[in-house]
C-alpha cells in the first residue's frame, strides 16, 4: 500500500462571487506551507475558470457533472468541460444532489465514470439520513450506496469516497469518532472485498460540520484520510486551520 496522503476538499456549494477569489488565493497560498496535504476547492461552476487563473496549479473542481460528454441537456455541465477549463476534480453524488435532484446510485456511478473518463479525480459521496442512523441501519445503507455507485474500474489515486452523514451536513452535529471510524472501516472493508489491494490506496474522507475545532479528532479516526468541508471552507480563516490539522497528522 502507498501511504495515503491526507486530502482536504472545500465544497463551496452555491456560494461565491468574483470577490471570493481572494479567499481561494489565500487558502492555496497557506496550503503551500503544508505540502503533506492535498487541498482542493470546488467552487460554483461560474468561478472555476477564474479560480484556475487566480491560483495556477491548484486543484480546483466542480460539484457535479453530467454523465454524458455532450448533448441536449440544458443547464448541465459535462466532465470534459470541467477539464477543459482547468478543473482537475469533480464531486459526484453529494446528498444535496441525491436528495434535491433525485440522483440514484446508478446516476452517481455514471457521473463518476464520466469524471474519470475525462481525466478528473472524483470524490464520490455517500451518507445516511438521520432516521436511518437512529434505526441502526447506517452502515448497511452506506454500503449499499457504495456498492451501487462506485464504478467497477478506476485508478485508486483518482477516486475518493466521502462519507457524509446527511444529518451532520450544515447542522453542527457530528457523529462520534467511534461511529466515524466504524463507518470508514466498513467502507474500506467493502472496497477491499470488491477491489482487493487497490482499496488500500483509496482515500475515504469524512464530511459534515467539520471545523477547525473538531478537525484534528475527526481526521485522526481510523480510516479517515481527509475531510470534505462545506461552510468552513468559504474563508481562509476557517479553512486553513482544518488544513493545518490534517498536516499535523501527516
Ligand atoms: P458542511 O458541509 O461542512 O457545511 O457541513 C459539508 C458538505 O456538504 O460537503
Amino acid at each position: 500500500m502507498m501511504a495515503r496522503r491526507k486530502y482536504v476538499v472545500g465544497n463551496w456549494k452555491m456560494n461565491g462571487l468574483s470577490d471570493a477569489l481572494g479567499e481561494a488565493q489565500a487558502i492555496f497560498s497557506a496550503a503551500g506551507a503544508h505540502a503533506a496535504v492535498d487541498v482542493a476547492i470546488c467552487p460554483p461552476f461560474t468561478l472555476i475558470g477564474a479560480m484556475v487563473a487566480a491560483a495556477p496549479g491548484a486543484a480546483i473542481g466542480g460539484q457535479d457533472c453530467h454523465a454524458a460528454a455532450a448533448g441536449a441537456f440544458t443547464g448541465s455541465v459535462a466532465a470534459p468541460m470541467l477539464a477543459d477549463i482547468g478543473a482537475s476534480v469533480v464531486i459526484v453524488g453529494h446528498s444535496e444532489r441525491r436528495e434535491g435532484f433525485g440522483e440514484s446510485d446508478a446516476d452517481v456511478r455514471a457521473k463518476a465514470e464520466a469524471g474519470l473518463a475525462a481525466g478528473l479525480s472524483v470524490i464520490l459521496c455517500v451518507g445516511e439520513p438521520r432516521e436511518v442512523r437512529e434505526s441502526g441501519g447506517a452502515i448497511d445503507h452506506v454500503l449499499a450506496q457504495v456498492a451501487g455507485s462506485v464504478p467497477d474500474s478506476f485508478d485508486a489515486q483518482r477516486l475518493a469516497i466521502a462519507y457524509e452523514p446527511i444529518w451532520a451536513i450544515g447542522t453542527g452535529l457530528v457523529p462520534t469518532v467511534g461511529d466515524v471510524a466504524a463507518m470508514h472501516g466498513a467502507i474500506r472493508g467493502a472496497l477491499s472485498g470488491r477491489f482487493g489491494d487497490a482499496a488500500a490506496n483509496m482515500r475515504i474522507l469524512y464530511g459534515g460540520s467539520v471545523n477547525g475545532d473538531n478537525a484534528a479528532e475527526l481526521l485522526d479516526a481510523g480510516d479517515v484520510d481527509g475531510a470534505l468541508v462545506g461552510g468552513a471552507s468559504l474563508t481562509s480563516a476557517k479553512f486553513v486551520p482544518i488544513i493545518a490539522a490534517a498536516a499535523a497528522l501527516g
